[in-house]
């Protein structure tokens, strides 16, 4: 009776609300975590860590299964601000150093400047790490009204500072004002308050475009080493919580990733307050897989996948990713098209009412396969990269995948299976539909959300494959079929010659088409010493600035 009553209540409700809305553009949402794996969520498999907000999200819309980023984060980011391969714009390398001089010329369509013409407000909230040389390659001068974080890679998550060249400098701005007053406070606490504000802050009859760009979890010390994760809570606190994981580092990693899973709920929370809920697309991924080890390494896990963050085998690259929409017509669902980063960008832009159509991208406009579960669109193919410097590219076309040589030469640390997860927990399925974004958004369930999570679940934990040995290295061309053999064991190039000649050959052509990359050197004049410890525009002549004041 009660929960008949219930329901009835909530139709009502959803029927008012989509009525109130037909005519409204919806507001966007955009989530990203930095070097999640693959195996770091808890609707994929992994029972070490809670991530019941992220779940319930995709509980109430839709998982990715094929979801596909860049290597690193600096590709990602340009790959999700401009719907094209890096490629397209010379940022197909390394990420960018604080102190490099490094943009993305303005002459490339961006998603917020595309969306401003349509009357939305861009906040960016968190990390940009796109170019920091001169304000001009900064958020605001692709279109974000707002942003309020680090221009970098990457802070350290209490004193928001990051080295480079040898000098370490703080990097935390709100709109090109340093923030000198922070420093103890930790970044996702941070990047939740400043969300919250700007949620609650937001104009009713203008449609909000919001990107939360976390730190977590990202390494925070500047040594890039794993001892970034260790000042986040006490050692005691990380061994009682997480007893049972038995590294150290991946405890600490438990608990960042723990808690951006919090601020989401904390996020969702707010949205629902302010009575806009119903009418935000929010989208949660990570910018590529986990480095395990390596350079930053955070004990992140991609498996059972071979490979980690930099490397074009899946682990670097297939990455957690979900969107929920009130829109969706069939929703609780896993999404199998193949889906790259690039595709946000005409995807959200005809979501929000604009034509993507001539556009250019090479991201696919997938909105209508989202909202009504067809297959209309169909994305065949994704370019993984091409490094020309590094000397490593990769193409995905249908269920086969070409490697054409490894990030650093087959080196181990990065292209074999590692990260496994030896002890798990039974998966806390109350903790989801208990938490703060079930609550938002799943009341109008019915019972069966239980059976339906652990069913979902069920579909997306990958049988565990076995490594073999004998194509470990890959050291040329390795052609794989991730339908039979998603964990990439077995190089078929030499039993189907054809399929490799023809991915050889799409992959030669975008080759063809690339940009040499825009990589540099850092320059020494944009130590942070000049202007109070801060990392600055320093191409600018106003660059440095405190207090409203040049210094
Ligand atoms: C920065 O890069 C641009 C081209 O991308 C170049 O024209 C300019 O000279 C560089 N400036 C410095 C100070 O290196
Ligand atoms: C820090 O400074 C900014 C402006 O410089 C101000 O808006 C903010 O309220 C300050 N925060 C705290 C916690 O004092
Ligand atoms: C494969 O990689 C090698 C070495 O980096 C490169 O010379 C060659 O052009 C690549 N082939 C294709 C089809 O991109
Ligand atoms: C690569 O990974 C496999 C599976 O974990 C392991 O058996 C093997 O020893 C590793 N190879 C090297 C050289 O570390």
């Amino acid at each position: 009776m009660y929960l008949i009553k219930v329901s009835q209540f909530c139709l009502v409700l959803v029927g008012v609300a989509s009525w109130c809305n037909a005519e409204k553009k919806p507001n966007i949402v955009m989530i990203v975590a930095d070097d999640v794996g693959w195996n770091d969520v808890g609707f994929h498999g992994s029972n070490q860590i809670n991530t019941p907000n992220i779940d319930a999200l995709g509980l109430n819309g839709i998982y990715f299964d094929r979801y596909y980023a860049q290597q690193s984060c600096t590709p990602s980011r340009s790959a999700l601000l401009t719907g094209r391969y890096p490629i397209r714009l010379g940022y197909q390398g390394l990420p960018i150093n604080p102190g490099e001089n490094r943009s993305i010329s303005h002459d490339f369509w961006t998603l917020p400047k595309a969306l401003k013409g349509l009357g939305y407000m861009n906040h960016l909230v968190g990390k940009w790490h796109l170019g920091s040389a001169s304000k001009n390659f900064t958020p605001q001068a692709y279109g974000y009204d707002s942003h309020y974080g680090y221009l970098d890679g990457f802070v350290s998550y209490f004193d928001h500072d990051i080295q480079s060249d040898g000098h370490l400098g703080k990097d935390m701005y709100s709109d090109h004002q340093p923030l000198t007053n922070t420093t103890g406070e930790y970044f996702t606490d941070m990047v939740t308050r400043r969300s919250i504000e700007v949620i609650k802050n937001h104009p009713q009859e203008k449609p909000l475009h919001l990107v939360i760009s976390h730190l977590a979890a990202h390494t925070g010390k500047s040594t890039g080493d794993m001892d970034g994760v260790l000042e986040v809570a006490s050692d005691e606190y990380n061994d009682k919580k997480y007893g049972y994981i038995p590294d150290k580092i991946r405890r600490m990693y438990a608990e960042i990733v723990e808690r951006m899973d919090t601020s989401i709920g904390d996020v969702v929370e707010a949205l629902d307050r302010k009575g806009i809920l119903d009418n935000t697309i929010i989208v949660f991924f990570s910018d590529n897989g986990a480095p395990t080890n390596g350079f930053f390494k955070n004990r992140g896990s991609n498996f059972p996948f071979r490979g980690i963050k930099l490397s074009l085998f899946e682990g670097g690259v297939r990455v957690p990713a979900v969107v929920y929409s009130s829109k969706f017509k069939n929703k609780g669902r896993i999404y199998k098209n193949l889906f790259h980063i690039t595709d946000w960008a005409p995807t959200l832009y005809s979501a929000a009412g604009g034509d993507a159509s001539k556009l250019g991208l090479d991201g696919a406009n997938q909105w209508t396969n989202l909202v009504y579960d067809s297959k209309l669109v169909k994305r065949d193919e994704i370019l993984l990269n091409i490094d020309e410097v590094e000397g490593y590219s990769g193409l995905i076309k249908g269920r086969y995948k070409l490697i054409n040589s490894t990030f650093g030469d087959g080196d181990e640390t990065f292209n074999n299976y590692t990260g496994e997860v030896s002890v798990n927990r039974p998966y806390n399925v109350r903790k989801v539909l208990m938490s703060k974004t079930n609550r938002a958004l799943g009341n109008c369930k019915t019972l069966n959300q239980e059976k339906l999570l652990l069913a979902l679940r069920k579909k997306m934990t990958m049988p565990n494959c076995r490594p073999n040995v004998d194509t470990l290295k890959c050291p040329g061309e390795c052609l794989f079929d991730l339908k039979e053999d998603p964990c990439e064991s077995k190089d078929i190039s030499k039993k189907l010659p054809r399929v490799t000649e023809n991915l050889r050959n799409r992959l030669q052509i975008f080759n063809d088409e690339r940009k040499p990359q825009l990589n540099r050197p850092v320059d020494p004049n944009s130590n942070p010493q000049h202007c109070n410890g801060f990392w600055y525009p320093w191409m600018d002549e106003d660059g440095c600035w405190f207090d409203s004041h040049q210094i």
